[in-house]
C-alpha cells in the first residue's frame, strides 16, 4: 500500500469537523425535514448539506477513489483501490429532536478491508480515529475496551431498525433476553458513536441489526482497533454490510453471544 494513511485520516478529520460545524449551527433550529424508507426514517436538509460537504472535498482530493453515501451521493469507481463510506450525520431522528446525541462517520477501506475510521461528535467535540495496526484514539488518547468479565456488570447497547413497526424481526426478543442479565441497556440512536463507546469503554458492549455500511465501517475499526471484537451472531465475521452486528469488550463476547441467541432461564 503506497498512500499515506495520515494524509487521508487528515482529510476524513478535516472534513467531518466541517460537516459537525454545520450541525452544531443547526443544532435545535427549524429544519426542512422529509421521509425515507418509513415514516420514521427521516432526513433533513443538514444530512444533505453535510454529505455535499463531505463527496465534495473527497472528489476534489481524490478524485480516483470510491465513494458510498447515505444520501446519494456515493460515486462507483470499479478499479478504485481506496473506498470512503460516509454517514454524514449518524443520528437523524436525535438531531431532528434535539436531542444531543449524533455524529458524522467516515471509514475508508483499502482493497474492501478497513483501513482508517473517523467519527466527529460535534456537540462534545470528540473525536475518534484509527489506522489498522496503529490503535484508536480520542483526541490523544489511547482508547481501550472496558475490563467487564461478565454481562451481569456491564452497561449494553442497542438499536431498532426503522422497519420496526410493521416487521417481526424486530429485535424485541433480543432486546427482552439482555434486560433480564445486563446491568443497563441503552438505545441512544447513533450506531457509530455506540460502537465508539464500547472502544472507550463507556459500554461493554452492543447489538444491532439491519444496519448498513456507513454506520459501521469507521465504528468497526476503532472497536477492533480498542482491543475489543466485532462479530455476527454466530461468532463469525461481523458482515460489511452492517446487517448483524455483535460488538464487545471481548471478555464478555461469548456469554454476550449466548446469552442473545439463547437467554437464561428465568425463575419467577
Ligand atoms: C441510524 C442510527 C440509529 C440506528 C439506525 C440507523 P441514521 O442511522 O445509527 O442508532 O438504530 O438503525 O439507521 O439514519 O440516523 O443515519
Ligand atoms: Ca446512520
Ligand atoms: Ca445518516
Amino acid at each position: 500500500m503506497t498512500q499515506n494513511t495520515d494524509a487521508l485520516l487528515q482529510l476524513a478529520e478535516r472534513l467531518a469537523r466541517e460537516a459537525g460545524a454545520i450541525q452544531r449551527e443547526r443544532y435545535e433550529s427549524e429544519l426542512e425535514i422529509e421521509t425515507k424508507s418509513e415514516a420514521i426514517d427521516l432526513v433533513t436538509e443538514v444530512d444533505r448539506q453535510c454529505e455535499a460537504l463531505i463527496v465534495s472535498g473527497i472528489r476534489s482530493e481524490r478524485p480516483e477513489d470510491a465513494i458510498i453515501a447515505e444520501e446519494g451521493g456515493s460515486i462507483e469507481r470499479e478499479a478504485a483501490d481506496w473506498c470512503w463510506i460516509v454517514d454524514p450525520l449518524d443520528g437523524t431522528v436525535n438531531f431532528a429532536h434535539g436531542f444531543p446525541r449524533f455524529c458524522v462517520s467516515i471509514g475508508i477501506e483499502f482493497r474492501g478491508k478497513r483501513q482508517v475510521a473517523l467519527v466527529y461528535d460535534p456537540l462534545l467535540d470528540e473525536c475518534y480515529r484509527a489506522v489498522r495496526g496503529r490503535g484508536a484514539y480520542l483526541g490523544s488518547r489511547r482508547l481501550r475496551v472496558s475490563r467487564a468479565t461478565a454481562v451481569d456488570e456491564s452497561l449494553i447497547a442497542t438499536g431498532f431498525a426503522y422497519d420496526v413497526h410493521r416487521s417481526d424481526a424486530d429485535n424485541l426478543q433480543h432486546f427482552a433476553r439482555m434486560l433480564k442479565t445486563a446491568r443497563g441497556i441503552r438505545r441512544d440512536g447513533s450506531a457509530a458513536l455506540d460502537l465508539c463507546y464500547v472502544a472507550a469503554g463507556r459500554l461493554d458492549a452492543y447489538w444491532e441489526f439491519k444496519l448498513h455500511p456507513w454506520d459501521v465501517a469507521a465504528g468497526f475499526l476503532i472497536v477492533e482497533e480498542a482491543g475489543g471484537v466485532v462479530t455476527d451472531l454466530s461468532g463469525g465475521p461481523a458482515p460489511r454490510s452492517g446487517v448483524e452486528v455483535v460488538a464487545s469488550n471481548g471478555a464478555i463476547h461469548d456469554e454476550f453471544l449466548h446469552l442473545l441467541t439463547h437467554g437464561k432461564e428465568v425463575v419467577p
